[in-house]
């Protein structure tokens, strides 16, 4: 399966901040974070990987993480002239895709929860029809709405209702058949001027071929595109990392525990880091393994 990280927009709700810097590149506690996604894409085991964003920005975007080879990955570009929607990524993503099934995770989503990494991979052998998430929030009118019938059954989605028919948001992260591209090309822009993905996963529900899958309690999800939201995923990622002293997101860790890089390789990728909190980290990591203290493959990657 190939992997898309919609990285663009303009990223309004956060001016100041982002008037020269583009949100994805906006540190979340100690990372930047389009590392959330990355890593996201990265347990579900998926190595091929687009980075969309815009002409501004896409310089940064491969400066940070070049072509990815340095965490066993491949990393391609592309640009979207102007933010056209979120399905946008499928028809200016067709050649990467190139009648494969994809991953699609938007840029500013950070997903983590106990068993999220079992959970990704089992959503990665998609083949067929379309997966995507719902999440009981306070806030739904902010989001894509899930709408369910009597009977629980999904029969439709609304994008920011100001009038939600249900408490379920729908995560920006979502897995697509090799249809997908053909489906986009014939969605009509929206009244705001977007290819909506709602409108996207409308046609497959109509099709009889999408899956809808309720993330329970024990997962969190956080948006980051407001100052509010993005102070609070910061606080969130700090309170667990330093209550365990285990990293979320954190890149390296995640290639060298899928075996995509060698002890060597990390550490190669450590040293320079060795100064930050978060070098010392990949240092620590190396130790622990060279001296046995931590098994080769940690059960703690289930969650990023
Ligand atoms: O966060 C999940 C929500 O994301 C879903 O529930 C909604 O259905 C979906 O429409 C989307 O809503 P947002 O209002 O959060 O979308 P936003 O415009 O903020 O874009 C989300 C990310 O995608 C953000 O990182 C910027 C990027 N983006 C967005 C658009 C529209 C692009 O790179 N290009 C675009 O054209």
């Amino acid at each position: 399966m190939k992997g898309i990280i919609l990285a663009g927009g303009t990223g309004t709700r956060l001016y100041p901040l982002t008037l020269t810097v583009n949100k994805q590149l906006m540190p979340v506690y100690n990372k930047p974070m389009i590392y959330y996604p990355l890593s996201v894409l990265m347990l579900a085991g998926i190595q091929d990987i687009l980075i969309i964003s815009t002409p501004n920005s896409l310089p940064l975007f491969r400066q940070l993480l070049q072509d990815g080879s340095q965490w066993g990955l491949r990393l391609s570009y592309m640009e979207q002239p102007r933010p056209g929607g979120i399905a946008e990524a499928f028809t200016l993503g067709r050649s990467f895709i190139n009648d494969e099934p994809v991953c699609l995770v938007l840029g500013d989503n950070i997903l983590y929860g106990d068993g999220l990494g079992g959970l990704l991979q089992q959503s990665a052998q998609l083949q067929e029809g379309a997966l995507i998430f719902g999440y009981q929030v306070a806030n739904p009118q902010q989001y894509g709405v899930i709408e369910f019938d009597q009977a629980g059954r999904v029969i439709g989605f609304e994008e920011k209702p100001k009038f939600p028919k249900s408490p379920y948001a729908i995560p920006g992260i979502y897995f697509y058949d090799s249809k997908v591209c053909d489906l986009a090309e014939t969605l009509r822009p929206s009244a705001r001027g977007e290819l909506e993905i709602t409108d996207l996963n409308q046609k497959y529900l109509d099709r009889g071929q999408l899956q809808v899958e309720i993330l329970g309690r024990g997962y969190a999800w956080l948006d980051t595109g407001t100052h509010e939201s993005l102070h609070q995923a910061s606080s969130f990622i700090q309170t667990l990392e330093e209550r365990q002293g285990l990293k979320i997101a954190c890149v390296e860790e995640i290639a060298f525990q899928k075996g995509y890089i060698t002890d060597n390789q990390l550490y190669h990728l450590a040293k320079p880091l060795a100064k930050s909190e978060y070098g010392a980290y990949l240092m620590q990591l190396l130790e622990s393994y060279s001296s046995h203290l931590i098994p080769a493959k940690v059960p703690v990657l289930e969650a990023i």
